[in-house]
């Protein structure tokens, strides 16, 4: 199946160099300014040198790839923040290693104290095609809440609730209650801190928020809080039409 992306057909020098070897721009120009790269077998010093995924490219003498888009589950830890900077916790990103780990973005957040499934990827495409709210991509929760949970939950969240200083009511949801202090919610969309509000407008509050599932990419099982591994084109595929 083809994965298709937002790669660019043309690359400065320099930022190919970047990505595919894990090395900052600047590191970049110097190796450019020692003659260590050659585009089709001639030295090449101007980092704004334009290439295409065609260019035959080496840095002293190894070939360099064109780098493709990634796209990750990982198993989120507490602990750790969906952003690109933060001076307060570890960022998820930081769990892949380099070079990938600094092209990588979160597509859709979890909370800080919130387990489970996270997507990362470098493809923005992809990222849109999840969190948009018009494409309205199902994520799976367990909750644990501290308040035996009321039977009449499920029916307010299917409903819509109507959450303060929000414009209009959230979309239908569905809620399974488990046992009286757990259940699974579906949920289409992805407001701020959602879960936790839609939980406090009835009167409960969440302790514990695990993601299982966004669209039908399960959180693989085999993986452990911190691990992750490639999506399948197949969950790649799905993720994008759902
Ligand atoms: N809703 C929340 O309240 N927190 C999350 O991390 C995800 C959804």
């Amino acid at each position: 199946m083809r994965v298709t992306g937002t790669n660019p057909a043309v690359l400065r020098l320099d930022r190919l160099l970047a990505e595919s070897t894990g090395c900052s721009r600047s590191q970049a120009r110097s190796l450019l300014l020692r003659s260590a790269v050659s585009v089709e077998g001639r030295t090449v010093r101007d980092a704004g040198f334009l290439v295409t995924p065609h260019c035959r490219v080496a840095l002293e003498g190894n070939a360099v790839e064109w780098p493709r888009e990634h796209y990750l589950m990982l198993h989120k830890p507490a602990g750790y923040e969906c952003s690109s900077k933060s001076a307060l916790h570890p960022l998820v990103s930081s769990l892949v290693p380099a070079p990938l780990g600094s092209r990588l973005h979160c597509a859709g957040r979890l909370d800080v104290d919130t387990t489970g499934l996270v997507l990362l990827t470098t493809d923005g495409q992809f990222s849109h095609a999840v969190t948009s709210p018009r494409r309205a991509c199902p994520k799976t929760y367990l909750v644990t809440v501290r308040h035996p949970l009321d039977p009449a939950v499920p029916q307010r969240f299917a409903g819509g609730l109507q959450l303060r200083d929000e414009p209009r009511p959230t979309l239908p949801a569905r809620l399974e209650l488990l046992s009286p202090l757990q259940a699974r919610l579906w949920l289409a969309e992805g407001r701020y801190h959602q879960v936790k509000r839609m939980f406090a407008a009835c009167g409960n509050r969440v302790e514990v928020l695990h993601r299982e599932a966004i669209g039908a990419v399960k959180l693989d099982p085999s993986l452990a809080a911190g691990q992750w591994r490639e999506l399948t084109a197949d969950e790649v595929e799905s993720l994008r039409d759902s």
